[in-house]
């Protein structure tokens, strides 16, 4: 029996109940900030923007409009489609690196919202690959018979931890969020396998330094932009998400006992085109295989693959019974891949 649970431990997929992803929704900013808005920000053009990275427009949140606010309207959707009042909600999760505040938790301000008065809720940071980390903790709170029901949410206003005079980063990054119930499962959709890791040791690669226990706020701190987003060496990290992404989603397929054959439709964490080609090429993946929105949002963190997920889903680019797999690295680092039934 032990070996048993070891074997399916070792998998990455306890299995005893399948677990599916019943229902998806997203919910984007309504104002749109192209290449050429930032041109008049700061000293940059829509053909470094395009050609660099692949993003063309991103949306912004309004001023009173925050990381909660993104979450419910996704969550509404989500729940909508999988005919769930909130209150059947057990659990939500809300990943993001952007929370309205340290506490309380951006999931008990949804849980508020929401008026999911039996759930428990927290919130997980894992950058971008957040929504894999939530989806993968969901599965595990529902195959052990903890939980029926499951709210995973991705969100994100960057926009508010932006330095608008930094071109390395405030031309990359933007707000948005995905939502998906995640329910036990009688047929065949579940959630295959997966693989999560981070590497600490890369952590000044991608921080916000300051506003924490080491660095409280002070007038020098807000003057340096210590409470924005950093990025010491995109170039690394291109370098890092490659490795790392491909690696990460060849065990996940390996755990899941499928090839890239079986496979229908990649979901990459969307942070760079170039990035998401060069995965493509080491994975032999045909260009229709690999999902692309970064152009429309660019990088949403945690809100990427959800979103994507959920455009992928409503498009009808994937289908019930579909074999997808879902792969993202981000700031920690972090990193993570998943392969679903769906
Ligand atoms: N506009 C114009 N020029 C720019 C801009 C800009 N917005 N930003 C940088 N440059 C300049 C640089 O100053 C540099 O100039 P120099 O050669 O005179 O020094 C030149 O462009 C080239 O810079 P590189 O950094 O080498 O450009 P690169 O081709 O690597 O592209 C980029 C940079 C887009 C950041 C890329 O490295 C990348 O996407 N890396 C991954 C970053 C990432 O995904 N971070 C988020 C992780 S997810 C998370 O956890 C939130």
């Amino acid at each position: 029996m032990r070996r048993k649970v070891d074997d399916l431990r070792e998998r990455g997929s306890m299995g005893t109940t399948n677990v599916m992803i019943k229902s998806t929704g997203a919910y984007v900013p309504e104002k749109v900030m192209t290449n050429f808005d930032l041109e008049k920000i700061v000293e940059t053009s829509d053909e470094w923007i395009t050609t660099r990275t692949g993003i063309k427009t991103r949306r912004i949140a309004a001023e009173n409009q925050t990381t909660s606010d993104l979450a419910y309207e996704a969550a509404k959707i989500a729940l909508e489609r999988a005919e769930l009042h909130p209150r059947d909600l057990d659990l939500i999760l809300v990943a993001t690196v952007s929370p309205d505040m340290f506490f309380p938790s951006t999931g008990c301000v949804v849980q508020n919202k929401l008026g999911a008065t039996n759930a428990a809720a927290i919130d997980l940071n894992a950058a971008c690959s957040g929504y894999i980390y939530a989806l993968v903790i969901a599965n595990n709170f529902l195959i052990t018979n903890s939980y029926k029901n499951a709210l995973i949410i991705g969100s994100e206003k960057l926009s508010a931890f932006m330095n608008w005079e930094d071109r390395s980063t405030c031309v990359l990054f933007a707000d948005g969020a995905g939502a998906s119930v995640i329910t036990p499962s009688s047929g065949e959709s579940k959630l295959l396998a997966y693989d999560l890791g981070v590497d600490g040791s890369f952590g000044d690669q991608l921080s916000v330094p300051a506003g924490g226990a080491r660095m409280p706020a002070t007038e020098e701190t807000v003057r340096n932009h210590l409470h924005c987003i950093q990025m010491k060496s995109g170039n690394a990290i291109f370098k890092i998400a490659v490795n790392r992404m491909k690696e990460t989603f060849t065990k996940s397929m390996k755990k899941a006992g499928i090839t890239i054959d079986d496979i229908s439709l990649v979901i990459p964490h969307q942070a760079n085109l170039r990035i998401i080609e060069s995965l493509g090429k080491y994975l032999k993946l045909p260009k229709e295989k690999v999902y692309v929105n970064i152009h429309k949002y660019g990088n949403t963190s945690a809100a990427s693959i959800a979103i994507a997920l959920d455009e992928a889903h409503t498009e009808g680019i994937i289908k019930r019974g579909d074999i997808i797999g879902l792969t993202a690295f981000g700031g920690g680092l972090t990193w993570g891949s998943a392969i679903i039934r769906f």
